[in-house]
């Protein structure tokens, strides 16, 4: 396919990956475009494609390298989801994190606070080598020893860290296991500083057995027992007998119409795609369309939305463990209660369906991809908090997540942070736990048109619901709907989250007015976005939310 990208855009993109600054315009490409965290992640993709890779080929290279460039996030310790379309429907992919075969929904009653967050206990057994062989073995074009070599290349000669990366690390200080002082600090009491280069050999190793032996190469043999024997001597239960019997899962996607396009959202374990859904029927019955963006109107009745559309999340979980009410929480009975329950003048609370609402860390990865043909992936990773359980594994020196957190961990009592999750969400064996990562697809007349996703925890489903209604809606190119102000609710705490600095005085006053309660936040905190869109002059155009790192590129 011949490559046409207008001299403007090379520019854009080059000075832009290289800088790292935020985005002033979208970057545009005819034939694939990247976003993604890291632009070592970006140009692994890119070689790839140049290689002669299709898109799962080059998102696979992306994530690799991302293993080695993110250790803090999107490690092969982790677990993630990924939507996919590659010429046929829409695929889901599931490699979440599952319970090890020792826990119980009483696991963490027996054991001291915290024991979901820090160490051993907190490690439920990784899904992010499956995922990505899953990814190759229905869809992948190239060989899978071909995707190795910008990952590879990255461990052996070194990365050079970025401020995000430094700061996740510094603060592990007096979380690490020994293993993750001796390969993530430089000395035992010095963190890697930005712009410092950081080597990971043994790392390096684990990926070449992941290349040569397959799934083996992670879930048997070195590397699994690495992964057992770190777990177990810092307190978890994680067996070489879990890591040999993980496997991923294929769902079907939740859809929504909306404004002539079909949105397609992750199911069940994650939250994500059943908040969505409701949102967007919500948008249409309050008619929110009819208010300037930024207006108090709209954002009151964003707000109102947001609140409504999460408040059927706590009764969600693993599906092959619990039967989620969409009958109930997704059905248009309840959806015309939730928008009557609305009021333009005033903000208004309904009670809960349970307790409290859960709540999730924000440590989280994302990258999308789009081609012209409309062949597209959305894949969000996390480890759950920075490098997850604070544990690394000796040998290889791969972080290891803290999964197990986002589970009901203390029934009827506030996790880490302050809240409590719903009955089914309880801990189970081989179970995953309930999420907030919402990678999500949109098509038109049948075609791919928008792949995004993002890190943020719960804000990560505001955060998107968002972006794609200022594209549809307010009608933005994707950088500036990315961009866009964001606000935040999620129905517990009643609170209403605002991005610090973005909005006027008078709209955050008039919304104190209607009675909700603002808290304005740091950037980052309402979500990290990364996007691609197909416009309607038949370009790319990428973006990557300036609230975080990133990068974007392609051709
Ligand atoms: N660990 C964050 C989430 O899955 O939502």
């Amino acid at each position: 396919m011949a490559i046409r990208l207008p001299l403007r855009c090379l520019l854009l993109t080059l000075t832009l990956a290289f800088t790292g600054a935020a985005l002033a315009v979208p970057a545009e490409g005819t034939r694939i475009m990247i976003s993604a965290p890291s632009n070592y992640a970006v140009e692994a993709g890119k070689a790839i494609a140049n290689k002669g890779g299709n898109l799962v080929d080059v998102a696979v290279a992306v994530g690799l390298a991302l293993t080695v460039t993110n250790p803090s996030n999107a490690s092969l310790g982790g677990g993630g989801f990924a939507l996919v379309s590659m010429g046929q429907g829409v695929d889901v992919l599931d490699f979440r994190e599952s319970a090890p075969a020792a826990t119980s929904p009483g696991f963490y009653l027996d054991r001291e606070k915290g024991a979901s967050w820090n160490g051993g206990a907190a490690v439920g057994v990784p899904g992010v080598a499956a995922g990505y062989w899953a990814l190759h073995q229905k869809y992948g074009k190239l060989k899978w020893t071909e995707l190795f070599d910008s990952a590879l290349r990255l461990a052996r000669e070194g990365i050079e860290f970025t401020g995000t990366e430094s700061r996740y690390s510094e603060t592990q200080k007096d979380r690490f296991n020994s293993a993750g002082l001796r390969h993530f600090y430089k000395t035992p009491e010095r963190h890697y500083e930005p712009g410092d280069v950081l080597q990971q050999p043994a790392l390096a190793q684990a990926l070449e057995k992941l290349r040569d032996q397959n799934l083996a190469g992670f879930y048997r043999g070195a590397v699994a027992r690495d992964i057992a024997d770190t777990v177990q001597a810092n307190g978890g239960v994680i067996t070489t007998a879990d890591l040999a019997a993980y496997e991923v899962r294929w769902l079907e996607p939740l859809q929504t119409e909306f404004k002539g396009h079909q949105l397609y959202s992750m199911p069940p374990p994650s939250s994500g795609g059943a908040v969505i859904k409701a949102a967007f029927e919500l948008f249409e019955r309050v008619d929110i369309e009819q208010y300037p963006p930024l207006s108090v109107d709209e954002i009151h009745l964003m707000a109102e939305v947001l609140n409504r559309a999460f408040r059927g999340r706590a009764l969600l979980g693993d599906p092959d463990y619990h039967e989620n009410p969409f009958d109930r929480i997704l059905s248009a009975g309840y959806l015309d209660e939730m928008a009557r329950s609305i009021d333009l003048a005033r903000a208004t609370q309904l009670a809960p369906l349970v307790d409290k609402a859960p709540d999730d860390s924000t440590e989280t990865t994302q990258f999308s991809i789009l081609d012209a043909d409309g062949n597209a992936i959305t894949l969000t990773i996390t480890l759950n908090g920075s490098y997850g359980s604070g544990v690394v594994s000796e040998k290889f020196g791969i972080s290891l997540n803290n999964e197990m957190d986002d589970f009901t961990t203390r029934p009827g009592e506030p996790n880490a942070f302050g809240l409590v999750q719903g009955y089914g969400n309880r801990v189970q064996p081989g179970k995953r736990p309930l999420s907030s990562m919402s990678p999500t697809l949109i098509a038109k007349d049948g075609k791919i048109v928008m792949s995004l996703g993002a890190a943020g925890g719960p804000r990560i489903i505001s955060s998107v619901i968002q972006t794609i209604y200022r594209v549809l809606v307010t009608g933005l190119d994707i950088d500036r709907a990315v961009q866009f102000p964001r606000v935040h609710h999620q129905f517990l705490p009643n609170k209403l989250y605002m991005d610090e600095y973005k909005f006027s005085p008078e709209v955050v006053a008039g919304l104190q007015q209607r009675g909700h309660e603002t808290v304005e936040q740091r950037p980052g905190y309402l979500g990290r976005i990364k996007a691609v869109r197909l416009n309607d002059k038949n370009y790319l155009e990428a973006a990557y939310d300036n609230r975080s790192e990133g990068a974007v590129g392609g051709f």
